[in-house]
């Protein structure tokens, strides 16, 4: 195959998904501080504002598989470009509501849909430019969504008190959306086929390795079991994760509440405003370090599977994450303990984001990735509307969270057993029969 020059700089596409991702992580991840002003402003349940929330996910999730067959087809920039200008104006047009169903629209329909074009495309792109560094690419292309989330929360509450009220936050915030994911799109480009870097050859396969050979169709790909093992454990550890993350705060609360209650000899209703804003304060800070970790692990575990591969990681942390997950109920009470469990979640939850797509490129080869993972993705969507719907309702029915956090465990212990009997396929013969699939036990 003749190799092609390149017509960009590499590290282009690469900043194409720090933007992208940045734009999705203010999207997502820090909308619990919008749920209190919102409630305030239009008199809304906490469950009505949050079903915006899940809205956005699952749309966001499902989106991503036609966005990766899109990006496939057109490349990746025309993507990317309609869907920064979609999130943008689905973010600006909810400080715009005047009711519930405009905010299901506004904020999870549109945006979410948006979101999704966006989020995926570069995820498929980058790691093509870097075969040198691909889980490090991927790492990059999806560390905005902890960066965005972190930098949201701060900012969003800083104008929330400015402003005295939530709405403009989704003006400005999304005008500067639009323009981030615009330019995004714009950085991203596939390189020339054959592409590789100045200097560097594929490392030569190890003794025993799957053999070399030619890249899994789409339709390949969803006829092996380990396209579909990995689905499964995606959403073991998604359904865990995002369960996790949407009722950290509530949980710190809950516990620490009762914990000065029990201490000072009162009733949890009976302790002073700033006590309990105290502690507010508090638990605010595990969602902080939780993100923090998010999206350090991004880039940290992108190195680290470069040289180890994917599997061992993979292990490590489902297997921390079921220990972390059982933990996270009796530390609740203690601050320090809490945010250290925070930060093991946030990491092992954060990694999952480089390790699929890193896993899913190494299984089945660049050509079809946009398809194959923008498909294995919505297990993600899936998995974080009906934890998100079902958190609020364990909480309801037992009055503490330790049984969201069971069954999170629970799920991520199946995700360990998945992920330890799945084995790379094979790599399909250049010359191979079409639908001549070969599995590795
Ligand atoms: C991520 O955090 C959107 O959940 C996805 O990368």
């Amino acid at each position: 195959m003749s190799v092609e020059k390149a017509t960009l700089p590499r590290w282009i596409p690469l900043l194409g998904g720090l933007l992208g991702s940045t734009t999705c992580g203010l999207l997502l991840y820090a909308f619990s501080v919008f749920i209190k002003p919102l409630r305030a402003e239009f008199g809304w349940t906490a469950a009505e504002v949050s079903l915006a929330y899940a809205i956005a996910v699952l749309i966001f999730g499902l989106m991503t598989f036609p966005a990766g067959k899109l990006s496939d087809k057109f490349g990746p920039r025309p993507i990317v470009v309609i869907g920064g200008a979609i999130v943008g104006i689905g973010f600006f047009l909810t400080s715009t509501i005047e009711t519930k169903f405009q905010l299901y629209l506004y904020y999870g329909l549109i945006a979410g849909f948006g979101g999704g074009l966006v989020y995926l495309p570069p995820i498929s792109t980058a790691p093509k430019w870097w075969p040198d560094r691909r889980a490090l690419a991927t790492g990059i292309a999806v560390v905005g969504l902890g960066l965005g989330s972190f930098i949201m929360g701060p900012l969003a509450t800083g104008m929330i008190n400015y402003f005295g009220g939530a709405l403009p936050v989704f003006k400005y915030v999304g005008i500067a959306m639009f323009f981030m994911a615009i330019i995004a799109g714009l950085c991203l480009q596939n390189p020339p086929p054959g592409y590789k870097p100045a200097g560097w050859n594929p490392p030569a396969p190890k003794a025993g390795a799957p053999q070399a050979g030619r890249d899994y169709t789409f339709g390949e790909t969803i006829r092996t079991v380990q396209f579909w093992m990995l689905y499964l454990a995606y959403f073991c550890g998604s359904f865990a994760g995002l369960m996790v993350i949407g009722v950290m705060a509530a949980h710190g609360i809950n516990e620490m509440n009762k914990e000065a209650a029990t201490l000072a000899g009162v009733a949890v209703d009976a302790l002073p405003k700033e006590v309990t804003a105290a502690i507010a304060m508090q638990a605010a800070l595990a969602t902080s370090t939780l993100n923090a970790a998010n999206a350090l692990v991004r880039i940290l575990i992108g190195a680290i599977a470069d040289k180890t591969g994917t599997r061992i990681c993979f292990l490590v942390t489902f297997v921390l994450q079921v220990a972390a997950m059982l933990l996270l109920f009796p530390v609740g009470k203690t601050l320090f303990l809490l945010c250290v469990v925070a930060i093991i979640i946030g990491w092992n939850y954060g990694a999952m984001f480089t390790l699929f797509p890193a896993t899913c490129l190494q299984y089945f080869g660049p050509t079809a990735q946009g398809s194959n993972y923008g498909l294995l993705f919505t297990s993600w969507g899936i998995a974080g509307f009906v934890a998100n719907l079902l958190a609020g309702r364990m909480f309801d029915i037992f009055g503490t969270y330790m049984m969201s956090f069971t069954i999170g465990a629970v799920l991520v212990a199946v995700g360990v057993i998945v992920l330890a009997i799945t084995k790379q396929p094979q790599r399909l013969s250049v010359d191979g029969k079409p639908g001549s699939v070969r599995l590795s036990s």
